[in-house]
Order: structure tokens, then C-alpha cells, then sequence
């Protein structure tokens, strides 16, 4: 069984980061869009894969940082559905990579109470990673530690492609009127539907885009942009993204 998690960001009960100083609650959900392996790479004169490699080292600080600070869920961007025009080489690579990470980390992961998680269409990558993935989900989904959510062959609007074919499909069954379609129908169809909601995204690297990263999910997010390559990005990076979070004044529309 996976956990649920309240759906509103005002929910009492649930453990928020401190947002000192500004008497908001503090972020529950943070996503990071892990951006600018290759330049990293590129400006120590090294191939793209050494970036990926420190890439790596990055997911294991910040998965550690995320923890200590008490964070409920941490999405990452790992691949993205737009990601297989790179290189067969390189796409392999990060496959490897991946492979790696889980064999190497999941120990740590599951002795730290953590719960994995993908969100993308993870399904299509190759059997024997999908079989690992589906086993790491399996192992850790009854800890009751922080989320991990890796964001693998992630598109948002493939996600919402996808959520629409659920309801489509429930709707030909004769299970759902399509006047019932409404947003929360929508979002419990999504990858996401049981991760709390999207505080903070981070984007890493200078670049200010979403490059199709849950864009349904940051309706209400705060953006925040570094010019740190994701090599780079580390527990003080971390922080300091959750200092300006903590400072922003968020009114969902009211006042
Ligand atoms: C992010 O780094 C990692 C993935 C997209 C897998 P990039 O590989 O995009 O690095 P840059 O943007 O080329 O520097
Ligand atoms: C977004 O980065 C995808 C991931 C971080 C996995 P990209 O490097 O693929 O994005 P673009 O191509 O610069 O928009
Ligand atoms: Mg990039």
C-alpha cells in the first residue's frame, strides 16, 4: 500500500520544515530539475558522463540534506521523456548510471526509512532496470521515512496524456460521468496523485524553463532559479533555496 499524504498545503498535523521567521508553513515538497552536468563536465575539459557521475554524488547529498531537514517528499529529474534525442551513448550512460545508483544506494535508502518513488513512464525503459525499480518501490514502500521520488522518462504533458487516457477509459466503462471531471479527478490520475503538493521547484544551472517538468503540480509552486551546476549543488544550496521559500508571501490567488 502506498501512503497518502493531506492534499492541502494549510493541513495541520503534518511535519513542516521550519519557516522561521515568516509564521508560513514551511515546505513540505521540494522538485529539482538537476540541470548542467554536461557544462560542469565540459569546463573541467572532461566527457559528459564525469558530469553525470558527480551528478550522481549530488542526488546522494541532497537526498541526505532533504532527510535532515525534515522535507516530506523530494521529486527529482532524472531523465526526461524528451531526453532520448540525445546520443545513444549518452542515453546509455545515464541507463547505466541509474542502474548503478539504485544497486548502490538502496540499502542506505531503506535503513534511513526512506520510501521510493518514479513518477514518468517509467514502464517503457528496459525490463531488467524495470524489474530493479519495481523492486526498490516494493522494498521501501512501507517505510515510513521521507519520499524519493525519481522523475524517469518524465514528461508533464506525457503524464497528463496519460492521466486523460484513466479517465477516458473509466468514462467508456460506464465508471465516471464526464461531468465528475474535475480537478482533484484529474490530479488522482496523475503520477503524482499521492505526493503531497509542490512547494518549491528548483531549477539548477542558470537555465529558467520548465522543459515539460510537472507542470500541472507548479501551478502554485514557487520558482527558484541558481546558477549552480548540479554538480555543484549541495546541502548550503539546498538551504538556501528554502530560506527564500520561507520568505515568499504565497496567496493561492487570495490576498
Ligand atoms: C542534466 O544535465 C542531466 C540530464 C538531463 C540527464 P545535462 O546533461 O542537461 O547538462 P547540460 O545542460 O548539458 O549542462
Ligand atoms: C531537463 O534538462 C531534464 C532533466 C534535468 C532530466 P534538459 O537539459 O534536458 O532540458 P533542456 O533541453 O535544456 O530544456
Ligand atoms: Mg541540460
Amino acid at each position: 500500500m502506498q501512503a497518502s499524504f493531506p492534499k492541502a498545503a494549510t493541513d495541520q498535523g503534518a511535519r513542516h520544515v521550519d519557516g522561521s521567521g515568516s509564521g508560513s508553513p514551511g515546505a513540505r515538497h521540494v522538485a529539482i530539475i538537476m540541470d548542467g552536468n554536461g557544462r560542469w563536465a565540459k569546463k573541467r575539459l572532461l566527457p559528459r558522463i564525469a558530469g553525470h557521475r558527480a551528478g550522481v554524488e549530488a542526488v546522494r547529498r541532497v537526498a541526505r540534506a532533504a532527510r535532515e531537514l525534515g522535507l516530506e517528499c523530494l521529486t527529482l529529474y532524472a531523465f526526461s521523456s524528451e531526453n532520448w534525442k540525445r546520443p545513444a551513448s549518452e542515453v546509455a550512460d545515464l541507463m547505466g548510471l541509474l542502474r548503478h545508483f539504485i544497486q548502490a544506494d538502496l540499502d542506505e535508502f531503506h535503513a534511513n526509512g526512506v520510501r521510493l518513488r518514479v513518477i514518468g513512464d517509467y514502464r517503457a525503459l528496459d525490463p531488467a532496470l524495470v524489474g530493479m525499480i519495481d523492486g526498490a518501490i516494493a522494498r521501501t514502500a512501507e517505510n515510513s521515512g521521507p519520499v524519493i521520488a525519481i522523475a524517469l522518462n518524465y514528461g508533464a504533458q506525457d503524464e497528463m496524456v496519460r492521466a486523460a487516457q484513466r479517465l477516458a477509459r473509466r468514462v467508456a466503462d460506464g465508471e465516471l460521468d464526464p461531468a465528475a471531471i474535475d480537478p482533484a479527478a484529474i490530479e488522482g490520475a496523475l503520477d503524482t496523485a499521492d505526493l503531497p503538493p509542490l512547494d518549491l521547484l528548483i531549477r539548477t544551472s542558470g537555465e529558467q524553463r520548465l522543459s515539460n517538468f510537472m507542470l500541472w503540480q507548479a501551478a502554485y509552486a514557487e520558482l527558484y532559479f541558481t546558477d549552480i551546476l548540479w554538480p555543484d549543488f549541495d546541502a548550503d544550496a539546498l538551504a538556501r533555496a528554502l530560506a527564500s521559500f520561507n520568505r515568499r508571501d504565497r496567496r493561492f490567488g487570495g490576498l
